[in-house]
C-alpha cells in the first residue's frame, strides 16, 4: 500500500483521501458534525453558499480568517462547538473548502481530517483502502502550512501502526516534522497561519485545534441526493 502526502492540494488521486486545513476548516468540519449538525454542504464560492440561505442553514466561512460579509458565522471551531442539531453547515472558506473539491474530483473515498480525527480518520483509510491513502494538505493561499503537514506527520504515524506502507518524499517530510515536535500545540504556534490567528484574537482556536484525536468522527464526502450544484 502506497502513503503519500501531498504538501499542497493537485494533481489527481485514485483511492482514498484525507483533506487536511487544521487551521481551521477541517477542524471545525468535524466540530459542526459532532455537535449535532445533520450535514455540511462545501461550497465552491461564497456566492453559491449566500445562494443556498434557507431556514435550518447556516452559513459559516471566512476570508483571511475573518467572517464572510452576509453569512452567520465565521470559521472558529469553538463556535462550531455549540448546538448545531438538525442545522445544515453551508461552508466556504478560503482553502480548505477549495482543497476538498480538489480532493473530490478524482478521488475515490473522500474525508476530512484534522489533529481533533487523526487516529479515527488514518483507521477509516486504512479499512478502505485498497492501493493508496493520499493525505492532501490544503496550505495557505497556496503556501506550503506547517500545521497541515504536521497533522499529515501524525496520521501518518498511526497508519504505520496499522500496517505496512511505501511512503513517498512527502510522507517522509511530514513524519520527520511530526518526530521533531512532540507537542501538536507547538507546532500550530509556530506555523505561520497560527500565529496569523493569535493576532486576530483567535487563540482558542487555535489551542483547539491541536486536541489530539479528541473525536471519532471523519466527516466523508459523498453528495447526497439533496447536495446542491456547487457543493460537496
Ligand atoms: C482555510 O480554509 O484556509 C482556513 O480554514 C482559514 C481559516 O479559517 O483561518
Amino acid at each position: 500500500m502506497r502513503l503519500r502526502a501531498d504538501l499542497l492540494p493537485h494533481g489527481t488521486y485514485s483511492d482514498v483521501v484525507l483533506v487536511i486545513d487544521v487551521l481551521r476548516a477541517t477542524t471545525t468540519a468535524v466540530t459542526y458534525l459532532e455537535h449535532g449538525a445533520e450535514a455540511l454542504w462545501l461550497t465552491a464560492s461564497p456566492d453559491v453558499a449566500l445562494g443556498l440561505r434557507a431556514p435550518g442553514r447556516v452559513l459559516a466561512g471566512e476570508r483571511g480568517g475573518l467572517p464572510i460579509p452576509g453569512f452567520d458565522l465565521g470559521n472558529s471551531p469553538v463556535q462550531a462547538a455549540q448546538n448545531f442539531t438538525g442545522r445544515v453547515v453551508v461552508m466556504n472558506t478560503s482553502n480548505g473548502t477549495g482543497a476538498a473539491h480538489v480532493a473530490a474530483q478524482t478521488g475515490k473515498h473522500v474525508f476530512l481530517a484534522a489533529l481533533t480525527n487523526a487516529h479515527a480518520a488514518a483507521r477509516r483509510a486504512r479499512a478502505l483502502a485498497t492501493e493508496e491513502i493520499a493525505v492532501v494538505c490544503a496550505g495557505t493561499d497556496g503556501h506550503v502550512g506547517l500545521e497541515d503537514v504536521y497533522a499529515a506527520g501524525v496520521i501518518s504515524e498511526y497508519l504505520l501502526a496499522m500496517g505496512e506502507f511505501t511512503l513517498d518524499d512527502g510522507a517522509r517530510l511530514a513524519l520527520t516534522l511530526r518526530r521533531s515536535q512532540a507537542n501538536p500545540l507547538d507546532a500550530l504556534r509556530g506555523s505561520g497561519h497560527g500565529q496569523y490567528l493569535e493576532r486576530l484574537g483567535l487563540e482558542a482556536d487555535v489551542q483547539y485545534a491541536a486536541g489530539l484525536s479528541t473525536s471519532t468522527v471523519v466527516p466523508v464526502l459523498t453528495p447526497g441526493l439533496e447536495t446542491p450544484e456547487g457543493a460537496l
